[in-house]
């Protein structure tokens, strides 16, 4: 046996030997942590083995599961929200000189999709207490070019959607819901559109669209999809999402089958791999346990949380049941002693991940110089977006840290509360 070659020595010192954490340090607690188990693994080591990776069988079966989960006719499984989003908004129509209205507090992807269909998005300030569009400030901002409202169901808690969908009607304006936060998320019956028990995304608009992405209910890594009881909304997106061609490759490639095909329309390139589709349907499963597994760390982190000065959780209103996607916390500077920025600081120090959603879209340097929007377009927002702190909430989160994490926000907290 050859001895491993020993590095020459340089003449240089010993390295000091690296510090090390005392054994009893707790161990740092992430913001987000994605768990995927044996059985997802095992299926998508089938897939890649079955020879077909793109878009095939399991995405199909994937939309299948999505549109039973809510309850819609369709969907179509696609590369993202974004994707969704941008595909729904087109097949409303909306074009250039077309106004999109979306929320302050939600992520780039609801308003960006309306530039990119040559429209204007405007932004709508929020409710205070839910940090939901502001259904009095929409109708406020509403012009006769208004073509599309897109509420975001923020956090997993779903708008008031028989307020928008009347409000809609009047104005002759089409719902997109942007529900990336709000795959598992319902309300009670007089929320539903007619003929439904209970409201879930999708019910009574024109399409909602879902992400997939590696932090989301579904994590899959990348992806989404647009869930609809529009037939025609469906099989534009659907032809849409693979450049216009009237059959895809799955069912072209199949031994004996016609090759050809026609291109109908000048599409794009958003469909979903079986490979990650193959991930989302092993998941499907286990969505109702993983919310249920949320909505008692919520209900944990409540409990710990409610008498800390400043620090105030975001409410779910009778009548919704959240999604529990994100847990937000307002952070008030005067009452807790320090600014969410510090106390973000802080829990980063004593290992705690957290997040921040959303800066407001009003307050981003590219709206702002495309749209010249000021904070003082919508102050609920702007004042929202500086105290906002989401804190770690996932199912692989245990009862012990969500503990820790209310217990060292508490300690932070009454070092600096006045
Ligand atoms: C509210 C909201 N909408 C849309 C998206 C976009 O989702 P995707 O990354 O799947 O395109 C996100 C992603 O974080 C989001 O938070």
């Amino acid at each position: 046996m050859s001895t491993p070659p020993v590095a020459p020595s340089m003449g240089r010192r010993a390295a000091p030997t690296p510090a090390v954490a005392p054994c009893d340090a707790p161990a740092p607690i992430p913001f987000h942590r994605t768990v995927i188990e044996d059985d997802a693994i095992a299926a998508i080591t089938a897939t890649l083995r079955s020879g077909w990776l793109t878009s095939g069988p399991r995405a199909r079966e994937l939309e299948a599961g999505l549109a039973e989960l809510l309850g819609r006719r369709h969907a179509v499984a696609l590369n993202s929200a974004t994707s969704a989003l941008f595909l729904a908004c087109k097949a409303a129509g909306v074009g250039p000189g077309d106004e999109v209205l979306v929320p302050a507090i939600t992520f780039m992807a609801t308003a960006e999709v309306a530039l990119h269909l040559g429209a204007r998005p405007v932004i709508v300030d929020v409710d205070d207490a839910t940090l939901l569009i502001d259904p009095v400030d929409l109708e406020r901002k509403l012009t006769r070019r208004a073509r599309l409202i897109a509420p975001v169901h923020f956090a997993g808690q779903p708008c008031a959607m028989r307020q928008l969908r009347s409000l809609a009607a009047a104005e002759r304006l089409a719902i997109v819901e942007d529900a990336a936060h709000c795959l598992t998320g319902s309300a009670a019956g007089d929320e539903a559109a007619p003929g439904a028990d209970r409201w879930r995304p999708g019910d009574g608009t024109l399409a909602a669209a879902l992400s997939f992405y590696a932090t989301k209910e579904l994590p899959i890594g990348e992806g989404g999809a647009l869930v609809s009881d529009d037939d025609g909304v469906i099989e534009r997106a659907r032809r849409w999402s693979l450049h216009g061609i009237s059959r895809p490759a799955h069912a072209r490639m199949q031994v004996g089958a016609r090759a050809t095909y026609d291109v109908e329309d000048v599409g794009y390139k958003m469909n979903l791999p079986d490979v990650l589709a193959t991930l989302g349907v092993a998941q499907l499963p286990r969505m109702a346990a993983h919310r249920a597994r949320r909505a008692a760390l919520a209900a944990r982190y409540d409990a710990a949380l409610a008498d800390v000065p400043g620090i105030r959780p975001l409410p779910t209103r009778p009548g919704f049941a959240s999604a529990h996607h994100l847990y937000v916390v307002r952070v008030d500077p005067a009452a807790a002693g320090l600014d969410r920025d510090q106390l973000a600081a802080q829990l980063g120090a004593r290992g705690i991940g957290t997040s921040v959603h959303f800066t407001p879209l009003h307050e981003m340097t590219a709206l702002k110089s495309l749209l010249g929007t000021r904070s003082a377009d919508c102050p609920v927002a702007a004042r929202a977006g500086r105290e906002v702190l989401s804190l770690p909430l996932h199912p692989a989160l245990t009862d012990a840290d969500c503990d820790r994490v209310s217990r060292e926000l508490r300690l932070i907290v009454a070092e600096h509360a006045p």
